[in-house]
């Protein structure tokens, strides 16, 4: 093959999306495109020599696949397997295998992994980011119209209480001042945090502990589990919008696990994550992670809207303002509940200056 010929396939593998694993009959690895670099946090000179086996945890089946695919030279795809990669982490992708054979240097495997599941997932992120933000804009709207008439209400009630001669009637204005008060805080809380966000350099973790000191406080029985990632650097950020996004997401939390309840308190970096439609060098995921019984089947698709909620108590505020102060830093909240286990993720980019 020409050289410029060869160089120019390394090229077009190297910007592939799937990621690309060649090992020899041994398993040894061969070689990883970016991709693959990326799915296993590993970069190719390292991994180079290393056995396959070092990429995943636990992964006899995987591993097993592999070798019966090179022996019998037969290719192989399999969808949605889960694999527990070196770093812990658990993913969903589909993968297949590929023997090639060179006459001179012997028998070698090409593995192609594609993430269905990281797409899918991108696709509801910017579903959940318009959702989110239609419906904040039509409950702006909708409260500046109510705000505007009850302030002339409650000043003509203040004006008519004036006139009134009896205090049993004036009783009745103040009914009238009191509730419109009551009308008008709902009303801001809907607007939510009109402020501009005042950012300056932060320790998340010193935003998750204030968190948990005031949850405490408020219930001592429920038992937190702290599992920070100390190397995770500065963010840029609203130290009071952030506080109050993880407040109403473990206030929640919380609230479902009851008196004996566990929730932990997560955080690790991302590397080349996508959130809408910026890729950021540099995320922090911070998972708020409750083992109360999960979000109620058919809440699902709707607990981040204004005014949705499961409680008899709750006014189904606390995860659409939430979602709002954490897109104002470019991020995003979804979540993941199964029965005794739901996650609340925040993603938050490191590096602001990356659009
Ligand atoms: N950790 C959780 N576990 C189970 N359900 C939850 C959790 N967090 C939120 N939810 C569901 O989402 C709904 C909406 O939450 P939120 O917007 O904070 O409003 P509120 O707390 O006032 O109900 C809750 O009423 C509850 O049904
Ligand atoms: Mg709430």
């Amino acid at each position: 093959m020409p050289k410029t010929t060869q160089h120019s396939i390394e090229n077009i593998i190297d910007n592939l999306h799937s990621a690309v694993v060649v090992v020899n009959q041994d398993l040894s690895i061969e070689y990883m495109n970016p991709s693959a670099e990326m799915l296993f946090q590993i970069s190719d000179t390292r991994a180079r020599g290393r056995s396959l086996k070092k990429l995943v945890i636990d992964e006899h089946e995987f591993i097993d696949r592999i070798e019966r695919s090179m022996q019998s030279h037969h290719p192989f795809s399999m969808y949605e397997a889960e694999l527990r990669i070196r770093t812990g982490q658990s993913v969903v992708l589909d993968y297949m295998t590929s023997p090639i054979e060179y006459r001179s240097s012997g028998q070698y495997l090409l593995l192609e992994f594609v993430n269905p599941g990281r797409l899918r997932k991108l696709a509801q992120d910017k579903a959940l980011l318009n959702q989110n933000e239609a419906s904040r804009s039509l409950l702006r709207g909708l409260a500046h119209e109510i705000k505007n008439p009850l302030g002339g209400l409650r000043g003509a009630a203040q004006l008519l209480e004036r006139e009134l001669e009896t205090e049993n009637n004036k009783d009745y204005t103040r009914i009238i001042i009191r509730e419109a008060d009551r009308l008008q805080s709902l009303v801001d809380r809907m607007l939510g945090p009109r402020d501009v966000p005042d950012k300056t350099p932060l320790n998340i973790h010193k935003v998750l502990e204030h968190v948990r000191q005031l949850v405490q406080v408020e219930n001592d029985t429920v038992k937190f589990i702290i599992d920070y990632d100390p190397s995770l650097p500065d963010i840029i950020g609203d130290e009071s919008m952030l506080i109050q996004a993880v407040l109403n997401i473990t206030r929640n939390a919380v609230a479902e696990v009851g008196p004996d309840g566990e929730i932990t308190f997560r955080t690790r970096p991302l590397r080349n994550y996508t959130i809408g439609n910026n890729t950021y060098p540099l995320v922090a995921k911070i998972d708020i992670i409750d083992n109360g019984a999960g979000v109620p089947e058919d809440l699902k698709e709707k607990i981040f809207l204004p005014m949705i909620t499961g409680r008899a108590d709750g006014t189904g505020l606390g995860l659409s303002i939430a979602q709002s102060l954490v897109n104002q830093h470019d991020g995003l909240i979804e979540y993941d509940s199964i029965p005794g286990e739901t996650t609340f993720t925040l993603l938050l980019p490191l590096n602001n200056d990356t659009e």
